[in-house]
């Protein structure tokens, strides 16, 4: 069964609540992982195959205090190869905020900058996430079910 590995990136619970819904719609067909970021070593990144980032946003479109090591490793690392890796990422956030789903954008533009592969285009929510993102997993469970990832 194909390992999926699910990075949560918050700070009052959204994205955590999210992670595990879309983690649990995944789960029978996939081997799901559930994990808070700030909990996983980021050179764990070498051993993942899929990778779903959950992520809310903060401050000045910064990530939650949780993310923010994945973060900075993506950011900063130079030769980083992440060329066997496919990902994809849902943002939430609030339009109020002028940097909307800001650390998610982030996260998708330095997983692709290091050659990781985008599984489907990111979806980035407002407070709304529960009516938008079940389109998506549907979305992102044909993509793991229909291609070959490595
Ligand atoms: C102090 C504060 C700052 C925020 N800054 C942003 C922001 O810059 N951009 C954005 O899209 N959302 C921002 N938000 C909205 C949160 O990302 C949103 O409420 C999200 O659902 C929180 O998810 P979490 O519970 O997983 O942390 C902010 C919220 C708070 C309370």
């Amino acid at each position: 069964m194909m390992e999926v590995s699910i990075l949560w990136g918050s700070q009052t619970g959204n994205a955590q609540n999210l992670a595990h819904l879309i983690g649990d719609s995944l789960a029978g067909e996939f081997s799901v992982r559930v994990m808070d970021m700030g909990l996983v070593d980021p050179e764990e990144i070498f051993g993942m195959k899929a990778l779903v980032v959950v992520t809310s946003t903060y401050g000045d479109g910064e990530p939650p205090d949780n993310a923010s090591e994945w973060m900075s490793f993506l950011k900063f690392e130079e030769s980083l190869d992440l060329s066997r890796l496919h990902y994809a990422v849902i943002g939430l956030g609030d339009t109020y905020y002028p940097h909307f789903c800001q650390a998610g954008k982030d996260f998708d533009h330095y997983l692709s900058k290091h050659g990781a592969h985008s599984m489907l285009g990111r979806l980035d929510c407002d407070l709304y996430y529960e009516e938008q993102y079940p389109d998506w997993v549907k979305e992102l469970k044909s993509v793991l079910k229909n291609r070959v990832l490595d």
